[in-house]
């Protein structure tokens, strides 16, 4: 499709520079950090970095202890593991702690989320979404629980940045006395109101992990943080990201061990950002709200949050398209194929017009059920058991949103430094795409 010449979308120029869907936006105050690191010669997975960041970071989640870690994976991973060992005790070295146990985990996410819960020899089991957050839906937690009763550990995500129904959520695991990792990889900034009180996404579950990847709302390049208030959870997520050396003078090992820490540079870039994470929010906002005035005229809808008990950090603006404006749109596994229809149009034409005129988007994380590697897992709705539900011999409506907001939703470009100029552009192309 040749989208620069369709007479649609006649008089609008491709962007000179490209417009990120969420790239790093470095202040200057990182090398300051960086340099200062190297000048001291503490170019290590020890250093003033490492400490301060864990410092600040610990204050503004409002928890005890930050752990910093090479990647927000490896804070999922040791939060997994230590949520494993906490209910299933120490696994030999060549198991991992979850083995033969089951996991409920958010679906609509990205899989680095929930693969911790293969690495440690576990079973993820998917709960599907609600369509008022796009997050875990509490009504198909509490099924997958009367289903699987000895479930213990519930892998909860917050979606591009916007929580959840946690309070929902989290009164549902009290009551199976099953634990939370917080998955806050994508959402640090976002806030909750938690049994009327104001909290901060990192401090909800039982473990909480944070990313710095390059995309996120501030960055190190890499890094990610484990978050606790239990001060030998943090000694024992330290340990095991540091080899797992015993206090003896020799390196002397009981427990498996990893490399994980993360590096003082690292550090001093993330401690250079962090100041500017309010600002960043701001920005993202502005952007969010932006979308949702510009697009009003159409049949479409951002992703929505519940204004009254959260206010997200808007990482990524993303749009639903109404079911009865959605043109034609199939995709097979690596492949998709879309048609053009006046007053209708689809995800995979709206992605393809923008990536045409130089602004980058992408479609929605798509769900871990409809994952390959995953396909065999069982996947639960509001209704029960999600598999298996297509009958030739009685038809009958299917349950599942997770798959309906990968089907008619996009994510839209959302970097901070996009101009309102190339916004406007970016919008002006989604009303052509509709014509
Ligand atoms: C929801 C979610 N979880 C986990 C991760 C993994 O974080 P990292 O890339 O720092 O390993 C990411 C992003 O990368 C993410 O978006």
């Amino acid at each position: 499709m040749d989208f620069i010449n369709d007479p649609r979308f006649k008089g609008i120029e491709k962007f000179d520079r490209k417009v990120w869907l969420s790239s790093p936006t470095m202040h200057g105050d990182e090398q300051r950090w960086v340099d200062e690191a190297i000048q001291t010669n503490w170019v290590s997975t020890v250093g003033a970095n490492i400490n301060e960041v864990e410092k600040e970071m610990a204050q503004y989640v409002g928890v005890k202890y930050a752990v910093a870690l090479s990647t927000g994976t490896a804070a999922l991973h040791l939060a997994t593991k230590l949520a494993g060992e906490k209910m299933y005790g120490q696994a030999r070295p060549n198991a991992g702690t979850l083995a033969g146990h089951r996991v409920f985990c958010s679906d609509v996410t990205f899989d680095a989320s929930i693969n911790p819960v293969a690495y440690e020899d576990g079973e993820s089991i998917f709960i599907d979404t609600e369509y008022d957050t796009w997050n875990m839906d509490s009504v198909a937690l509490e099924k997958a629980f009367e289903i699987y009763p000895d479930v213990k550990l519930v892998v909860l995500a917050h979606l591009y940045g916007t929580p959840g129904k946690v309070e929902e959520i989290k009164k549902i695991c009290d009551e199976h006395n099953a634990l939370i990792i917080e998955d806050a990889a994508e959402s640090l900034g976002a806030k909750y109101k938690l049994n009327g009180q104001w909290v901060e996404t990192g401090s909800l579950g039982s473990y909480s992990c944070i990313s710095f990847n390059g995309n996120k709302i501030i960055t190190g390049s890499s890094g990610g943080m484990f978050l606790t208030d239990s001060k030998e959870d943090a000694d024992k997520i330290r340990k095991w990201s540091t080899q797992s050396r015993e206090a003896a003078p020799w390196y002397q090992h009981e427990e498996i061990g990893y490399n994980y820490r993360m590096s003082n540079i690292i550090a001093g870039i993330v401690r250079g950002q962090f100041p500017y994470l309010d600002e960043h929010m701001e920005q993202k906002k502005e952007i969010y709200f932006r979308y949702k005035e510009g697009l009003n005229d159409l049949p479409v809808r951002m992703n929505p949050y519940d204004s009254e008990k959260s206010e997200p950090n808007f990482w990524l603006s993303c749009m639903i398209i109404d079911s009865d404006a959605m043109a034609h749109h199939v995709r097979g596994e690596q492949d998709e194929l879309w048609t053009s229809c006046p007053g209708k149009s689809s995800p995979g034409e709206i992605l393809a017009a923008i990536t045409a005129f130089g602004a980058e988007g992408r479609p929605i994380w798509k769900p871990m059920h409809l994952q390959p590697i995953y396909r065999t897992h069982a996947f639960i709705t509001t209704a029960g058991n999600g598999r298996g539900k297509s009958n030739a011999h009685s038809i009958g409506a299917r349950s599942d949103v997770g798959a309906d907001i990968f089907r008619r939703g996009l994510c839209l470009p959302s970097d901070n430094k996009m101009t309102v100029e190339q916004q406007e552009r970016v919008i002006e192309i989604i009303h052509r795409c509709f014509r």
